[in-house]
């Protein structure tokens, strides 16, 4: 029998109650990102900026540190810094979701917040059934469902699932992530004039499809937008093996830039490139906010591959969310980078203008730390190899001869070290965030990011520098002191609002 919604929203309640203080205890719990308040934290869901407060909806299991059945957690600010905790948005709690409220995303429209999500269902004989939802809320913070507005077409298998929508010239587009029964990975594209009737054009991309020869079964998450005039279609396929240094992970996220025709549903585009190069990153979704910027958040995590062996599991929390990054797109490549806002998380700052590093290794006074925000500036350089090692855990290090950049890490397991590598022609400068035990590294004004949990940095934060041959650079950090002040306020707002319902 499905609990009622009531009943299940409490029972979600019960189970953070029940391990607040365990949760609170894990030295690897992160300050300044979103976290679940206990259980597993998966996709970026909602991204929407509505009635002045940026929305932030996550994937999320209040139960175990595995996943299972879904519900909907949801933060709000003003300024994408300081969070508070809202009551929890959506539960598995009807018949078409009754075995998980997945990933989806929200418009505005009549000064009201639409959610789109998918229904995952399983039926008696455990096959999987999937409906494309709709929940409305006047305020933001208390939501209507409505039920399914689409039920699955011929053509593909029950995985079809994660709707991103958005408007544009008046009326309102949608992608889907898809399979064909032909089990190829595909983005499917549907419209309509009132957000209510659906219509389906089809595929809009998708393995097997304009040069992209059998590249995956399964592509999750999609997300469509215009950026400097052209089309960039985001999306995280399943399926595609590894090659030398490209797709590494278990499952991939990238991106497609070329022009979509809107009339006849037919996108031509370039060649796939990989988002972010790190261990941890999958999911991501974008939302435009008033000042026309496109803002990113990824799951800092990936499906099927570290739960078993994760750290925090002990403390009955897994995974969060990446820093927001705003996206530019210059010629066909995407650039991250960290949002203006992030700035208010600095405190105490220290700079070296002049650093001379020469087949050496270097410490800087006070460069160092669990929270901090790293910036260095390439002056002159003639090295072979610059690198950075974070304690004893991590290692980023740029090959100029090879044109490569390395981040090695201790494996979540603790077993040993392994890597991730790209491209990169010539190093200008880094930002680096780190928080507790994540690290995420833009390199070149953010032309290439690597996000990655790190596990035991916190032990021995220090950070060291090292080149062969000579380099001249400049080096800055700040302590992100805000993020502390962040966290003690979301525990308080948290409890408080979520039992009384704001
Ligand atoms: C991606 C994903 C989505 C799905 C959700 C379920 O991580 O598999 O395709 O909607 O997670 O939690």
């Amino acid at each position: 029998m499905v609990l009622q919604d009531k009943e299940l929203k409490e029972k979600a309640l019960n189970a953070v109650e029940k391990n607040k203080d365990v949760v609170a205890g894990d030295r690897f719990r992160l300050t300044y990102h979103l976290m679940p308040p206990v259980g597993l934290l998966n996709d970026p869901n909602g991204l929407v900026y509505f009635q002045g407060y940026y929305h932030v909806f996550y994937q999320w299991n209040p139960f175990e540190t595995k996943h299972g059945i879904k519900y909907w957690g949801h933060y709000r600010s003003k300024n994408l810094v300081d969070w508070e905790t809202l009551p929890i948005t959506l539960a598995p709690s009807d018949w078409y979701d009754k075995n998980g409220c997945y990933s989806g995303s929200a418009v505005v429209h009549d000064g009201k917040l639409f959610l789109f999500y998918t229904g995952n269902v399983r039926d008696a004989e455990g096959e999987r059934e999937t409906y494309q939802c709709l929940a409305v809320s006047n305020d933001g913070v208390h939501f209507e469902k409505k039920g399914p507005v689409i039920h699955l077409p011929e053509g593909y298998t029950a995985h079809f699932r994660d709707p991103k929508v958005w408007e544009e010239s008046g009326r309102w587009y949608m992608v889907i992530g898809a399979q064909t029964v032909k089990e190829e990975g595909v983005i499917v594209l549907f419209s309509s004039d009132d957000l209510e009737t659906w219509e389906h054009h089809g595929i809009l991309a998708g393995s097997n499809r304009n040069g992209l020869a059998d590249f995956g079964y399964m592509w999750e998450c999609p997300d469509l937008f215009t950026l400097n005039g052209k089309d960039v279609l985001v999306f995280s396929p399943q399926g595609l093996e590894a090659e030398g240094i490209k797709y590494n992970n278990i499952y991939q996220t990238g991106y497609l830039v070329g022009d979509f025709d809107r009339e006849n549903n037919n996108f031509t585009h370039g060649e796939f490139d990989e988002l972010d190069r790190g261990f941890d990153f999958y999911a991501p979704q974008t939302l435009v906010d008033d000042n026309n910027r496109r803002i990113l958040y990824g799951w800092m995590g990936l499906p099927d591959e570290t739960e078993a062996v994760h750290p925090t599991r002990k403390h009955q929390w897994i995974h969060a969310l990446t820093i927001p990054r705003e996206l530019e797109l210059v010629e066909e490549k995407l650039y991250q980078k960290p949002v203006e806002e992030l700035k208010q998380l600095r405190g105490d700052h220290v700079v070296f203008d002049d650093v001379d590093i020469k087949d050496q290794s270097i410490k800087l006074p006070k460069v160092e730390g669990k929270t901090v925000e790293l910036a260095v500036s390439v002056n002159k350089s003639n090295a072979d190899v610059f690198t950075l090692e974070f304690g004893s855990v991590a290692k980023l290090s740029f090959n100029q001869t090879l044109q490569l950049v390395t981040l090695e890490r201790k494996t979540i397991k603790g077993d040993g070290v392994h890597s991730r590598s790209c491209r990169l022609n010539q190093l200008s400068n880094l930002r680096i965030f780190l928080d507790k035990s994540s690290i995420e590294v833009f390199l070149n004004d953010g032309a290439e990011v690597f996000t990655a949990r790190l596990f035991d940095y916190d032990n021995d934060p220090t950070i060291q520098f090292s080149a062969k041959g000579t380099i001249n650079i400049k080096v800055e950090k700040w302590e992100l002191i805000l993020g502390v002040r962040h966290h003690k306020k979301t525990k308080r707002v948290f409890f408080h609002e979520q039992r009384t319902g704001v």
